[in-house]
């Protein structure tokens, strides 16, 4: 029987990099702010840099300036700070848990709840899991034990197996939580809202009515100083395996009986694992023109900075329906969309005396997950006056329809989930394996036979032409039906 505590002590391992100052500590302290963290809490950052205490806070207090939206008061920041403690230690040593667990204790001063926070670089995750095991620290006998573990969780099937098997050795998947922030989002987790709290759309969400669904996240930031990891990584690791084809799995899911994590997930897997494997020939790679020369990029890297491609989903509700995926660095725009494209109506009766168009355009529902956050209806209307139609559009955003409330940040929405003990959000051992399972075979197939060439496109484009070419074979070209953050 696990026991409950009333004191809570967040660990975030790999407390001096970039996600702690960015995104973990803005987001607990607007949880603070809200009042939603436990009365009775403690934030402790471990990593190697030696740090006192108050230089962490200093340092800290920086990114919380920056980075926690409007919410920053010095007042404030100073209560919250004072919960904010440093470690010095180096995970991948055995010895320093027991110094690590006695700071954490002193800390807590009765039993208590402990969620420890991955975000080390991941060739660590191993041996931190493992030593956390060996010190007893994992065992629930004075609060829960949880752990957040950041992605990327592995680099390919094989290896996010292995992983799985060495957290499991240590944890029960019920204390497991892998995060992908993509689901943490607002208007990811509305897509479940959208399908599933209304009656209008889900009777025409399948195969008989939608012709084709497009996904986009365009970044137009560049891989910056982040060329070590993501020249190893790529694209399909670093936005594929994870966020794309988790924004796929929504769309596509089959209607959970609840949103409980197991509900949910059982879904999620279900539709993973009718994904066809994809054909090389399906896919597009390319680099934009000056990555090879970045820092920490190797000089003859075929490392794609962008992908394209098309899946299939063998089940009966999306038998035939394309799903064209793209994402990129150094892109146009900053957008995440979602575009479901209905068929057109099996008959023209409007426009057939106008510049000869033999059809009427066809119904667009556009899911526009950031930075224009909302959702866009595409259809026709009568041009006043005339016997033709023209392509209106319906709009909902998050501005005007809550403008009272300020989106969240994905990572308050998921430290707070994992307190309360919620995993909906988090990606299971057996999914994370499947989403692996949809990558792997065309991260193989490049590699082992260099096809499709690796294209290149200019910065700040919508990518190369052979992406282009991928949806022209078809008859099909990339759009967006959400506004975009031009860089
Ligand atoms: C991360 C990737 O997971 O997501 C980054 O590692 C990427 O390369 C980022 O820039 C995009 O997240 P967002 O929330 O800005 O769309």
């Amino acid at each position: 029987m696990m026991a409950q505590a009333d004191v809570t002590t967040i660990v975030i391992f790999g407390a001096s990099g970039d996600l702690t100052q960015r995104k973990l500590i803005p987001a607990l302290y607007n949880l603070y702010l809200k009042k939603r963290l436990p009365e009775k809490f403690n934030v402790v950052g471990v990593s190697r840099t030696p740090f006192s205490h108050a230089a962490f806070r200093d340092k800290l207090r920086d990114g919380a300036k920056e980075f926690s939206k409007s919410s920053y008061k010095a007042k404030d920041w100073k209560e919250f700070a004072q919960h904010v403690y440093y470690k010095s230690s180096n995970a991948t040593q055995p010895e320093d848990y027991k110094g690590l667990d006695a700071a954490f204790r002193k800390l807590e001063k009765s039993g208590a709840n402990r969620l420890y926070y991955l975000s080390t670089s991941p060739s660590l995750y191993e041996a931190t899991v493992e030593n956390l095991g060996a010190a007893g620290m994992t065992r629930e006998d004075e609060g829960w034990r949880r752990i957040i573990i950041e992605k990327p969780f592995g680099v390919d099937l094989e290896s996010a197996r292995h992983l799985n098997k060495v957290v499991h050795s240590v944890f029960d998947e019920s204390q497991v939580y892998r995060i992908d922030h993509y689901l943490g989002k607002e208007t990811a987790q509305n897509v479940l809202f959208l399908r599933f709290a209304n009656t209008i759309f889900e009777p025409i969400w399948n195969r008989n009515y939608v012709d084709n669904i497009q996904i986009t996240v365009a970044e137009s930031v560049d891989v910056g100083h982040r060329g070590a990891y993501y020249d190893q990584a790529g694209v399909l690791r670093d936005m594929f395996q994870n966020h794309l084809l988790q924004l796929l799995a929504l769309v596509a899911i089959e209607p959970p009986s609840s949103v409980n994590a197991t509900a949910l997930r059982n879904e999620k897997v279900k539709v993973l694992s009718a994904v066809r494997r994809i054909d090389l020939h399906d896919t597009v790679r390319a680099q934009y023109e000056d990555y090879r020369q970045a820092k920490d990029v190797k000089p003859d890297s075929k490392t794609p900075t962008y992908a394209a491609l098309k899946l299939y989903i063998d089940n009966w509700r999306w038998e035939g329906v394309p799903f064209f995926m793209r994402s990129g660095k150094a892109m146009a725009a900053k957008t995440s969309q979602i575009r479901v494209r209905f068929r057109r109506p099996p008959l023209n009766m409007f426009n057939g005396m106008r510049n000869n168009s033999s059809s009427v355009p066809p119904n667009v529902l556009s899911i526009c997950i950031q930075p224009d956050e909302g959702i866009h209806l595409n259809f026709e209307a009568k041009v006043p006056d005339h016997r033709e139609t023209r392509s209106v559009d319906m709009e909902f955003t998050y501005k005007e329809a809550f403008g009272e409330y300020e989106i969240p940040e994905a990572y308050e929405r998921l430290l707070l989930d994992a307190m309360l003990g919620d995993a909906a959000l988090f990606t299971r051992s057996d999914e994370i394996e499947q989403l692996w399972s949809i990558v792997d075979p065309v991260l193989k197939g490049w590699e082992a036979l260099d096809v499709p060439p690796v294209a290149m496109y200019p910065r700040g484009s919508w990518g190369p032409k052979e992406a282009d070419d991928l949806l022209a074979r078809d008859n099909h070209k990339w759009k967006l039906g959400c506004a975009f953050e031009d860089c």
